[in-house]
């Protein structure tokens, strides 16, 4: 299997932690990739993915009350401006989004998109502001509200109706403050009743991959190693080598996950490839039962938990068969969560 790296010429890899998150996103906003990316094999998974993102704004985003304006949403870790078109066929045309990414290279490109859109004069373009934050930073919400103070009344971000981060929620378990911090930012300004939409790496299809992985290793299945998974299109890597030391040992990795199980935090990191796309990038389980628990204090009530892909509807099933098997072993990675938040909620300790 080989997976192109997509970092600078002199880049440094590192490990951990946002900056290095940053600077892999950056480093995938070059044209030549764009293009590569079209073609890749990994086509089949965005076009799943972009559907399924649709089908959740299309069902969970609650529509205006009667003469009233469209929804302001905030999207969290955006991205490169990838949902522009979702937004603009499935928002009404007075809707408004903000976009936040720590990427400041994905941020000027979501502008770009979003400027050329303007340009061809497409129809029904909610007015999109993107900044540049750190989805898991307590101070988010202070550095949004700096840089939109010269924006105006229209673009400052009071409350807002809508949060969705998708595919992203996986950087912020590091830490049980970033985790919270993170979920903090998202329902802060959500206003009681509304909705926060999250698609997420499942636990439950980690741990099961991992143990198999470690079933197939100790009967010397093929090339199976302990700890790692994967296929053509992409690996996860518990217990890489970092620097001459396991990220990770097995023992290690499957105690956090018992962890998990009895609903305690428990940080887990391992490494993601996906072709043409990420490589190496390290993330963190996100485990439900904490995810769930954390969410409460924060106010969200799930209303889709935990749902795979294919669970969602008849339509997001269809799309996933149309997928190879190798296709559906990455887009079952995922799962979406949607949460309303509760009329007076207050964060609890
Ligand atoms: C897999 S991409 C998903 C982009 C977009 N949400 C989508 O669905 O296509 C993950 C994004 O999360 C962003 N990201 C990672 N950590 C972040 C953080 N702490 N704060 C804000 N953005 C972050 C990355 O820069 C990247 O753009």
């Amino acid at each position: 299997m080989s997976f192109s790296f997509a970092g600078r010429p002199g880049e440094k890899r590192k490990n951990a932690g946002t900056v290095d998150v940053a600077a892999h996103y950056d480093s995938l906003c070059d044209a030549e990739k764009h293009k590569k990316r079209s073609a890749s094999l990994a086509f089949g998974v965005r076009r799943c993915n972009n559907a399924l993102k649709r089908e959740l704004l299309q069902t969970y985003v609650p529509a205006p009350v009667e003469g009233g304006k469209g929804p302001v949403l905030l999207d969290l870790c955006c991205g490169r401006g990838g949902d522009l078109d979702k937004w603009r066929t499935v928002l009404s045309g007075d809707a408004r989004v903000l976009g936040v990414d720590v990427s400041l290279d994905s941020v000027a490109e979501a502008r770009r998109r979003r400027d050329e859109a303007r340009r061809q004069g497409k129809p029904d373009l909610p007015a999109c502001v993107f900044l540049r934050g750190d989805a898991a930073s307590p101070a988010l919400w202070q550095s949004v509200d700096r840089l939109a103070k010269g924006l105006s009344q229209a673009d400052q971000w009071p409350s807002v109706d809508v949060v969705t981060c998708h595919f992203a929620a996986h950087y912020m378990w590091a830490t049980r403050k970033s985790a919270d911090d993170f979920l903090r930012n998202a329902t802060c300004r959500l206003r009681p009743g509304g909705v926060f939409i999250c698609t997420v790496v499942r636990e439950a299809t980690l741990r099961e991959r991992f143990a198999s992985s470690c079933a197939d290793a100790a009967v010397g299945v093929g090339a199976a190693t302990a700890g790692a998974f994967g296929n053509a299109l992409y690996k996860v890597d518990f217990c890489a080598s970092v620097g001459g030391a396991k990220r990770n040992s097995v023992a290690h990795v499957a105690a956090q996950l018992a962890r998990h199980a009895d609903g305690e935090h428990a940080p887990l990191s391992y490494e993601f490839s996906l072709v043409d796309s990420v490589d190496r990038c390290v993330e963190w389980v996100v485990p439900r039962k904490h995810f769930l628990q954390a969410a409460a204090r924060h106010g969200l009530r799930p209303i889709l938990c935990d749902e795979s892909f294919e669970g969602i509807s008849a339509g997001a099933r269809a799309n996933v068969e149309r997928l190879t098997q190798s296709e559906r072993e990455v887009v079952s990675l995922y799962g979406a969560y949607v949460f309303c938040k509760e009329p007076a909620a207050m964060e609890k300790k």
